[in-house]
Parts: structure tokens; sequence; C-alpha cells
């Protein structure tokens, strides 16, 4: 499947750590002949930094910063991309609006316990060093919410979905957005 760039918009995937998003994102690119994109890339490309060392030098706002600058950057592209967002990015409400504007946004949900058990044994999400990552999830699910519902096109249930299934129906979520 590929696309004509002339008239394609961005595909955006949103939604808590451990939804997916790059995995799916990357395959979604193949799949479109696109180029695929993740924000965290970006800010660290930027930084020269990993995000967790952006926290601990810097704290989250310098984070969150340089991270809205990336969705502006990337929503602002001419090229159709595939953009995987860290999970925070759509808490901006410009960050929203850009990618809403130039892109079809789609949410990756999965309740907690299963992103929990994605996630588990990395240690590259500083979000998740304190406390039990299910608790954080749960709380974060609840906060954030809304931002990702103000967000999004679309929503894909990624729970009991293997990588295949969900790229799958995000990209016929695409397509309907087109349509
Ligand atoms: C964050 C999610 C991470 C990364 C950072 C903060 C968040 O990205 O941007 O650790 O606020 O949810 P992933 O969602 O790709 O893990």
């Amino acid at each position: 499947m590929s696309d004509d760039p002339s008239t394609a918009r961005h595909l955006v995937l949103v939604g808590l750590m451990g939804a997916g998003k790059t995995t799916v994102g990357e395959r979604c690119a193949e799949k479109l002949g696109r180029p695929f994109v993740d924000t965290d890339d970006l800010v660290e490309a930027t930084a020269q930094l990993s995000v967790a060392d952006i926290f601990d030098q810097f704290g989250e706002a310098h984070f969150r910063e340089l991270e809205r600058q990336a969705v502006a950057d990337v929503a602002a592209s001419p090229t159709p991309l595939v953009i995987a967002c860290g999970g925070g990015a759509v808490l901006d409400a410009d960050s929203r609006r850009a990618l809403r504007a130039n892109g079809v946004v789609v949410w990756l949900q999965a309740p907690p316990s299963v992103l929990s058990e994605r996630v588990a044994g990395n240690r590259a999400r500083p979000l998740l060093r304190d406390g039990t990552p299910v608790d954080t999830l749960e709380r974060l699910a609840l906060t954030r919410a809304p931002a990702y519902e103000a967000a999004a096109h679309a929503v894909v249930d990624t729970a009991d979905r293997d990588v295949d299934d969900v790229t799958r129906l995000v990209l016929d979520a695409l397509d309907a957005e087109r349509a």
C-alpha cells in the first residue's frame, strides 16, 4: 500500500507507554512506503542525550519543551510521515492542534495491566521509575484520557491483538479518515 504524497496526511499514533506506537508505527510506515519518525528519537537527537538523561539533568519541563518543538517540526513536514508520539506529547494543546491539522491521529489503547506487562523490565522510561508501573499507568490513563480523546480521529484497542492485527486496524482507520 502506498499513497499520493500530494494529498496524504501524516499518520500519527498516540497513547500511553506500552501501547505499541513505535512497533506498529514502523510496520505501518513499511506498508505505506513512508518514513517513520518517533518524537522521542528526535528529542534525543536534538539534545544529544537519552530521554532519561534529559529528565535527570534538566527536568521534565525541559523535556516537554523539546518534545513540543519536535512535534511542531514533524507536523510541518511536507513529506507524509508515520509519527509515533511520546506518551505525553498530546498533553500540549498546540501539539494536539498541529497533529490533528496535518495528520490522521490514531489512539492506541490497552488496559494499564497490559501496558505494564509490555513495559516490564524497560528502564528507559523515567515516569515509571518510581512506584509500581501499573499504578502509574492507571493514574496516567485517567488523567490523560481527555487529551488523547481530544487528539484522536480514531481509536484502536490493542489488547489481545498482535502487531499485524493492530497494524491492519490502524491502516483501515487511516483509509476511513481519508475517504
Ligand atoms: C512519556 C512517554 C515516553 C517518553 C517519556 C515520557 C510519557 O515515550 O516520551 O519517557 O509522558 O508518557 P513512549 O510513550 O514512547 O514510551
